[in-house]
């Protein structure tokens, strides 16, 4: 018998609240940011499905290749009874570690944890369907704060990939590298996958595609403000940026006021100028390098059990014991 079950440990009150102290936050800031954790909404969920499908966005098959050669091994590796998987989304590349850990035998768990309750619910009814003898657990919440409620009863492996550890700055990261590594035991895993440093020819496409699939997804975060915040941004008013920040080793997306305009946030009572050309910050997306992130992952209480990574070095899977 399978087992559905979706427990929301965030309120549609408190991320509601999040968003409000989010964006009086950064719309007010010099320059202007917002978090790329409001790009998901059911649109923009199903947007980043479509990047995740063109031709120039390189991580997510790279990341599918590397799963699919090693999942077995980290089956075997890991012996983990329950897999928690933070930032699911779809759960697509995750089925490859379910069918390894369910053959292996192991597995008998997954906890997938997604902000979005629309991604979850698709990919929990899938899952359910497809592995009937798992227990499917799913938590609605940010994956900043899901960590304190995790199951116990077997031991853990926590699966964050996609690259999704490069869209926090790098303050959040060790944050949350350490959060992660208290909430497991000694022996436990965390499985982590991460975009590497490329070509500037290669990242800036990948973010910035021919068929403009990127740039719709960026201005959608201007739909969700408008929706929820009764804001009144108007989205033709600005233009897609993506650029290598070759310092900080980080993508960075942006949305260039094309006019100068004056934007009203009704449920902040909060009016934001723009300057032409003036630019919001919608997201960072870093990219590391191998002794770099075995720093950060050493520093927050981990080793580096195994680095796999495909043969042109866009990404790396790595295997990280507590
Ligand atoms: C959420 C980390 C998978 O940063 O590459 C895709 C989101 N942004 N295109 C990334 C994203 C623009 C993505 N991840």
């Amino acid at each position: 018998m399978s087992d559905i079950a979706l427990d929301v440990h965030i309120s549609p009150e408190k991320l509601l609240e999040d968003l409000r102290s989010d964006v009086r936050q950064g719309l007010t800031a010099t320059p202007k940011w917002l978090s790329p954790k409001w790009f998901y909404d059911a649109t923009g969920s199903e947007l980043f499905e479509q990047i995740t499908e063109l031709p120039e966005y390189y991580p997510t098959r790279t990341e599918r290749a590397l799963i699919e050669a090693h999942a077995l091994d980290i089956a075997e590796r890991t012996d983990a009874a329950i897999l928690v998987e933070l930032g699911s989304g779809s759960s697509e590349k995750t089925r490859l570690l379910l069918e390894a850990g369910t053959k292996y035998g192991s597995l008998h768990k997954y906890v997938p944890q997604d902000v979005s309750p629309s991604a979850l619910e698709g990919a929990i009814a899938q899952i359910s369907h497809e592995f009937p003898s798992l227990e499917v657990q799913g938590i609605v919440s940010d994956f900043t704060d899901t960590l304190q409620n995790l199951p116990a009863d077997g031991s853990r492996t926590i699966a964050f990939l996609g690259g999704t550890l490069g869209n926090l700055i790098p303050d959040e990261r060790a944050v949350f590298l350490a959060d992660v590594a208290e909430a497991l035991v000694e022996g436990e895993f965390l499985l982590l996958g991460v975009g590497l440093v490329v070509d500037e020819s290669v990242v800036v496409p990948a973010y910035d595609d021919a068929a403009g699939v990127t740039a719709k997804f960026n201005a959608n975060v201007l739909s969700v403000l408008n929706g929820r915040l009764g804001a009144d941004f108007d989205a033709q008013k600005f233009e897609h940026v993506a650029l290598w920040n070759a310092e900080e080793e980080w993508i960075e997306m942006r949305l260039r006021a094309t006019i100068p305009q004056q934007v009203h946030i009704a449920d902040l009572d909060l009016d934001v100028s723009f300057d032409e050309g003036e630019e919001l910050r919608t997201e960072i997306s870093a990219k590391f390098r191998r002794d770099g992130i075995a720093r950060e992952l050493a520093d927050a209480g981990f080793r580096v059990d195994e680095f796999w990574t495909d043969p042109e070095e866009r990404f790396a899977l790595i295997l990280a014991r507590r």
